[in-house]
């Protein structure tokens, strides 16, 4: 057999014959290492022939196969809900997110709630000794719960273990860095041991059926840390993200084979662990303060479930020939775009100021629904007039600076008025829905807040 490319990027898991500053693949410097020779692609577990060489399946036949692997509910609400109703037998998730974050104490949850309802769950870390991992259940009220635990890294042990009578429910692994598997002679954490220690436990969920949660570290730059292969390898690739000034959490799914990506899971980190948050909107909304000019509340949408959280605009007279534009939470890009079309469509002269925009309580905002709310907390804070307590905003503002219906503008109206707002003001109403306070034009909105009210 010849011998395989001896240097790696770490980052992307690009090979190389000889060592390079920078990685062609994924551009990164300083990325590629060497790594002992064997690709565990030809290693010799997979040099053996299978059994099953050749054989294809009708699709049609399959159909009743599916129907009796119906997905695991694990009992943690929040959960099943980013993996898209339950775990899918034989299915491999990847959990990044920084450290300290709060992955172990959410899978030991997890696993504690599928294990007490009968399910067979092993939780395998490979970070910490299995006193400590009991240590935390017990500080969780979990200790009771009949969760396999074993701190181990070898791979080849663990397919063992895991294979010793009835396959698990569902496996878990913290972390996939801390692996290692026999058919690769690098040093564990390194792309190649990553990826050959993932590509022995897929093989494994896939034959037995056993669910696997492979816990990722992330990079300074957000990046599961390791090979993207991996993240190619796995049915679903979920964050867990949230930072330290904030208590609470939110799970997100970046790919799902099984299920859609735009669910999230909230959760509040609590001194008993990781609380489920079934009505998030409360948790965002707490703590505003309504009278001052800058906030606006959006009624947003997160997958099927309406969310609402506040929107703040700061703009301020710069001393900058260039003045600065921040924004948390929300896509720069669109910023500019909203800023244009107020210059442009409402008559706001904002060039000659700073302009910082957040999204409070740390939560990410992807749809463009959230124009409206951006526009309005901005138009608010340099007129200096506070927006409507009881108004929350929705609405794709165009490039024309017409306000542009979004969907599901029911369940955003519904999710206001149980939360007190009497106004949802958006885009004219297509028909049947709830009327709105409706708002065709950027200009309309400038209009009102200029007349001091913002919703009227
Ligand atoms: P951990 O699950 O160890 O994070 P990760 O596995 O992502 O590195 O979480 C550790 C943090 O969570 C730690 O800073 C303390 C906090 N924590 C609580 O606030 N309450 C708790 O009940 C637990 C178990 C942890
Ligand atoms: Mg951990």
């Amino acid at each position: 057999m010849a011998k395989s490319p001896s240097f790696a990027c770490q980052s992307c898991g690009a090979v190389y014959n000889r060592w390079r500053g920078k990685c062609e693949a994924c551009g990164g410097w300083n990325t590629v290492a060497e790594e002992a020779a064997s690709h565990p692609m030809v290693g010799p577990s997979s040099m053996r022939p299978s059994r099953a060489k050749g054989r294809v399946f009708p699709l049609e036949g399959l159909s009743g196969e599916t129907k009796d692997a119906p997905r695991i509910r694990t009992g943690n609400g929040e959960f099943d809900r980013v993996a898209g109703g339950g775990l899918v037998p034989g299915s491999v998730i990847l959990l990044g997110g920084d450290p300290g974050i709060g992955k172990s104490t959410l899978l030991i949850q997890v696993s504690a709630a599928l294990a007490r309802s009968g399910h067979r769950v092993a939780y395998i870390s490979g970070e910490e000794a299995v006193a400590q991992v009991r240590l935390r259940a017990e500080r969780l009220g979990l200790a009771s719960a009949p969760v396999e635990l074993a701190a181990e890294t070898n791979v080849e042990d663990i397919v063992a273990t895991l294979g010793s009578g009835a396959p698990p429910r569902l496996a878990v692994i913290d972390s996939i860095q801390t692996m290692w598997t026999e058919t690769v002679e690098s040093a564990p954490g390194t792309v190649s041991q990553v990826r050959g220690s993932a590509q022995a436990l897929i093989r494994f969920a896939k034959q037995h059926g056993t669910s696997i949660i492979l816990v990722g570290h992330v990079t300074k730059d957000g990046q599961i840390a390791g090979p993207r292969v991996v993240e190619h390898m796995v049915d679903c690739v979920a964050s867990f993200e949230g930072d330290a000034g904030h208590h609470f959490r939110i799970l997100r799914a970046s790919k799902n084979r099984f299920g859609p990506t735009d669910e999230i899971g909230v959760f509040e980190m609590t001194d008993r662990g990781l609380a489920e948050v079934p009505n998030p909107s409360e948790l965002f909304l707490a703590g505003r303060d309504l009278a001052s000019p800058g906030t606006a509340v959006f009624a947003g949408m997160e997958g099927t479930r309406p969310l609402l959280v506040e929107i703040q605009a700061l703009v301020a007279p710069s001393p900058l020939g260039t003045p600065r534009r921040a924004v948390v939470g929300w896509d720069p890009a669109r910023l500019s775009m909203v800023l244009a079309v107020l210059e442009a469509h409402g008559g706001v002269r904002l060039g000659q100021h700073d302009v910082y925009l957040n999204v409070a309580g740390g939560l990410r905002i992807q749809e463009p629904a959230a124009d409206l709310a951006a526009a309005a907390a901005l138009v608010s804070s340099l007129t200096g007039t506070p927006l409507p307590t009881d108004g929350a905003y929705f609405g794709e503002i165009g490039l024309s600076g017409a306000v542009r219906p979004v969907t599901q503008i029911g369940a955003r109206i519904k999710e206001a008025q149980k939360l007190g707002f009497a106004r949802a003001i958006g885009p004219p109403p297509p028909g049947e829905a709830a009327p709105p306070a409706a708002l065709a034009h950027v200009a309309d909105l400038v209009a009102r807040i200029a007349s001091g009210g913002g919703g009227k």
